[in-house]
């Protein structure tokens, strides 16, 4: 296992569309363990998306209090429902915050580590976290859903988030 470079804004392959994984194989396996290392050495941490550690393929991974772990594998968002306004952070854009808006609940549907199919709903953080990694699979990142440049705010200590 390894402890992998986050890839930081400007670096293109945040802006790629990620490639669907054909076969989960160890190279895959060794992806995902090593983005877990990676995520678990993160000085604040919610998920890690492959393209942040430079891989353009479709794999997150989410560790928060609820959700410890979280591995999926070409995710999906099949639904998406509410809508509220929340602050937000990405390893990927350091030494800011901003203001955006998120749907309130999330179902997700990918496939896990052993390539079975597994569905996910979440609300509060995991939809959040959800919607933040999966926009990553897409070159999206949270500040292109700043209503304005008034709403991304600088960091004091970068260590920290909101
Ligand atoms: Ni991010």
């Amino acid at each position: 296992m390894a402890i992998l470079p986050i890839r930081t804004v400007p670096d293109p392959v945040l802006r790629q569309k990620a490639k669907r994984v054909k076969t989960i194989d160890g190279s895959i396996q060794k992806l995902i363990e090593n983005m877990l290392e990676t995520l678990h050495a993160a000085p604040w941490r919610a998920g890690l998306a492959a393209p942040q550690v430079g891989t353009s393929l479709r794999v997150i991974v989410i560790d928060i209090p609820e959700a410890k772990d979280i591995v999926l594998i070409n995710p999906e968002i099949v639904k998406r429902s509410g809508e509220r306004s929340l602050t937000e952070g990405c390893l990927s854009v350091p030494g800011y915050y901003g203001e955006i808006k998120r749907a309130e609940q999330v179902t997700v549907k990918g496939r896990d580590v052993r390539g079975k199919e597994i569905r996910i709903k979440g609300d509060e953080l995991l939809a959040q976290a959800l919607e933040h990694e999966i926009d990553h699979l897409n070159g999206v990142l949270y500040i292109d859903h700043l209503e304005s440049q008034d709403k991304l705010y600088k960091t004091e200590d970068e260590t920290t988030q909101p």
